[in-house]
């Protein structure tokens, strides 16, 4: 009878043991992973169309964010997760202010010892400006992907769930800090800077002009290229510097275009006009005296490319010094938008607006 306590008590203390043991080394895994905010803004990976065959027709922003993570488990083997529903819209309804909301929110995510880096579900509409936003106020080095989708969440062969998955990857990964903010979309990895989102439709819609940085393969990113030009702790905008930001508006130029926009935009109080000209940022003859009017009447004129690709060549055909006006360098007229307005917050010397277009 002795004997049988002696053993009952000796088996009991051993589970015991193993219980502890198996806890300590669960805990240890948890704390090993690192800690990733996930927020929410809505967008096509967020959408739901009437039956599963509708890939292209749906309604965007409609799922939480809680579910379309709910329905991916094996993240919680990469990272412990949190997430944020911050808005549920289409990515077209962002506008500065909601800009600056986000992008306060993820700064402040960031100071915070206990999240390592974030990861943000975003239409992919805009997501270009928002990323590049980011990637010149953001100050930290923790990595912030953006990530959407093509497909919405209901759709056969929907793209969030894996591109969900690798954003989170990449966002784990010791090797995505420092690289400013970047957009994981079709295994791909892009900087912020340079990519834009070149189909309605296809899946594969998201090119860089210079190639991705990098692309993720059975789990792991591999990187090829940098970002060449300073964001995040190196670029002198800092979000917590912004209370609000400048009026700056798009027209986009074609033929037989009318002076209506341009003379609307300086009536309603804009500060910047980017001018999305033909070819190398050009204006029609017909268009030359009001877009000098703008300039006269206090407004910056920056001549932008609507070719999607190459430079704006400055004093090349257009005499830009003695016109005051300043030229994109290669930037789309979305992200010039975005660089404009943060350059205005720093100065209204064209000079010195025009060397932060050569810089960032
Ligand atoms: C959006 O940008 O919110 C809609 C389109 C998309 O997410 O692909």
């Amino acid at each position: 009878m002795h004997y049988i306590s002696y053993m009952a008590i000796r088996c009991f203390l051993l589970s015991m043991v193993a219980v502890m043991l198996f806890c300590a080394s669960a805990w240890a895994q948890e704390a090993q992973k690192p800690n990733i905010v996930i927020i929410g803004t809505g967008g096509t990976i967020a959408g739901v169309g009437k039956s599963n065959a509708n890939v292209s027709a749906y309604q965007s922003a409609v799922l939480p964010i809680d579910t379309l993570i709910k329905a991916l488990p094996e993240i919680t083997n990469i990272a412990n997760i949190k997430m944020e529903q911050i808005f549920q819209m289409g990515s077209e309804s962002f506008n500065n202010e909601r800009l600056l909301k986000l992008t306060r929110r993820v700064s402040e995510l960031l100071k915070s010892k206990e999240v390592d880096g974030v990861v943000i579900t975003h239409g992919t509409d805009t997501m270009e400006e928002t990323s590049y936003f980011l990637n010149l106020t953001i100050k930290s080095e923790k990595p912030v992907v953006l990530v959407g989708a093509m497909r919405p969440a209901s759709a056969l062969s929907a793209d969030g769930p894996l591109n969900i998955y690798n954003a989170v990857i990449v966002v784990a990964h010791k090797d995505s800090a420092g690289k400013g903010t970047l957009i994981v979309m079709n295994d791909e990895i892009h900087a912020a800077r340079d990519v834009t989102k070149t189909s309605s439709v296809k899946i594969e819609t998201f090119r860089s002009l210079y190639g991705p940085l990098g692309t993720i393969v059975e789990g792991t990113p591999r990187y090829y290229r940098l970002p060449a030009r300073p964001h995040t702790i190196q670029s002198e905008f800092d979000i917590d510097a912004i209370d609000t930001l400048p009026e700056v508006n798009v027209v986009y130029a074609h033929e037989n275009m009318s002076r209506v926009p341009y003379d609307a935009l300086v009536a309603a109080g804009t500060k910047a006009i980017i001018h999305m000209g033909v070819g190398n940022g050009s204006v029609a003859d017909y268009i030359t005296d009001a877009l000098k009017e703008v300039r006269a009447k206090g407004v910056f004129v920056v001549r932008a490319t609507r070719t999607g690709g190459g430079i704006v060549v400055r004093n090349g055909e257009i005499n830009d010094d003695q016109n005051d006006y300043i030229v994109t360098d290669d930037q789309n007229p979305a992200k010039a938008r975005i660089l404009m307005a943060l350059a205005l917050t720093k100065t209204t010397n064209t000079k010195e607006l025009q060397e932060i277009f050569w810089k960032y």
